[in-house]
């Protein structure tokens, strides 16, 4: 299985003494996009500061626009109030999506939480429809709780 093999590699990479935060999310976001055929975007948004919206962070894939997402807009500022996973099987039917590009068909978005508050996100575009399963959610989370863990 994949997500079992990349698990020890997540560790890996959160442990690496020579690399900033911000190299390690990267690789990261390297690691899931090279290695899971239905990652073709990674990233990750932090809340900005004290302002309520996000702020994009390392990212792999396709250069996005959208650097600013205020909370409550699209897939991701909904995670930022909800606090919740959010796993969209097709974008199309969705009201309240920001469009990065015409090639995405689903997404999936699972928080980052430190002393259990709600700091970001790691967020997940795929060019198949519904991809994703709750295999992806369990191991999104696990990585998820590592980041978290080079956060506080
Ligand atoms: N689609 C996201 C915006 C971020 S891009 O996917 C990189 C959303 O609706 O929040």
């Amino acid at each position: 299985m994949i997500f079992d093999h990349l698990k020890p590699q997540i560790k890996h990479i959160i442990s690496e003494e020579s690399k900033s935060v911000n190299d390690k999310l990267l690789a990261i976001c390297a690691l899931l996009e090279e290695n899971i055929p239905h990652y073709n975007w990674v990233g990750f948004y932090f809340r900005n500061g004290d302002r309520e919206e996000l702020k994009l962070g390392p990212y792999v894939g396709a250069p996005t626009d959208h650097t600013i997402i205020p909370f409550g807009k699209g897939i991701c500022g909904q995670v930022a109030v909800s606090n919740q996973n959010f796993v969209v099987p097709d974008v199309s039917a969705q009201d309240n999506y920001i469009a990065c590009s015409i090639t995405v068909k689903a997404e999936i978005v699972i928080p980052i939480f430190v002393n259990g508050e709600n700091i970001g996100q790691i967020d997940i575009d795929s060019n198949i429809t519904d991809p994703f399963t709750i295999e992806d959610e369990r191991f999104l989370e696990f990585v998820c709780i590592q980041v978290a863990s080079i956060l506080t």
